[in-house]
């Protein structure tokens, strides 16, 4: 029998579940924004209201994530051991695109300690820790320009801020692609999809 381990709490599923709907969201309605195409369904004022909405529910929602990550052993899948990190990423990187069409097993196979692979670990928290916090804060500076620089070294403080905010949506959205790219390569395609909606993870 195949061993499983309780790898995602009820909080953490909850948190993933509105995460990944408030991010559709504000893509699909960042996209629209962005390049301004005729919709008569997602029209640019619908898109703007559902924009600030998604935007203020995914800080609220980050806050979850944030406590969560503090309070509960989960926070310790996040801490990056930095010996030897360039090897481990590049075993990791080989397997993905060659071991594994080989069906070798895998250099970190998971455990109660490891949950993510080198990879895995460096992505979700830049992703968390860096890109998502930077694309919520010049949202909300976005959304009262009035406490924006006026000038920063000659430049706009709003065009900046609008250029960082609309870089860093673009840099979740490809996230969000790979993510659901290499979480069809678990035990079976549909396994890690399955274990972060029951919270169960089988080992491999
Ligand atoms: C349709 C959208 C999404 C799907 C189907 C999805 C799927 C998954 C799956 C299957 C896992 C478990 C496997 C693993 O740990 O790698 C996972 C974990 C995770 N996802 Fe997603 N995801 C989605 C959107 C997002 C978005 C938008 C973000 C961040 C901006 C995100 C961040 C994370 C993080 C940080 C974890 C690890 C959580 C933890 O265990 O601490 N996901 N996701």
């Amino acid at each position: 029998m195949t061993e499983k381990i309780y790898f995602y709490p009820g909080w953490l599923r909850i948190w993933h579940g509105l995460n990944a709907i408030f991010c559709i969201l504000l893509i699909i309605t960042g996209i629209r924004m962005q390049y301004a195409f005729s919709s008569p369904v997602v029209t640019f004022e619908r898109a703007v209201s559902w924009h600030n909405f998604g935007g203020i529910a995914l800080t609220f929602n980050y806050t979850i994530f944030l406590i969560g990550n503090i309070f509960t052993k989960n926070g310790a899948h996040y801490r990056l051991r930095f010996k030897n990190i360039s090897q481990r990423l590049l075993k990791q990187l080989l397997y993905y695109s060659v071991g594994i069409f080989r069906k070798e097993h895998s250099p970190f196979p998971i455990n109660e300690d490891r949950k993510f692979n080198p990879l895995q670990q460096i992505s979700y928290l830049i992703i968390m820790y860096f890109a998502v916090p930077i694309l919520f804060i010049t949202g909300w500076a976005l959304l009262f320009p009035e406490f924006i620089m006026r000038n920063v070294f000659g430049f706009s403080g709003i065009f900046l801020t609008a250029q960082l905010h609309i870089a860093m949506g673009f840099f979740v959205s490809l996230f969000l692609i790979i993510h659901l790219y290499v979480s069809t390569m678990g035990t079976k395609p549909i396994s890690n999809f399955k274990s972060i909606i029951t919270g169960w993870q089988e080992a491999h």
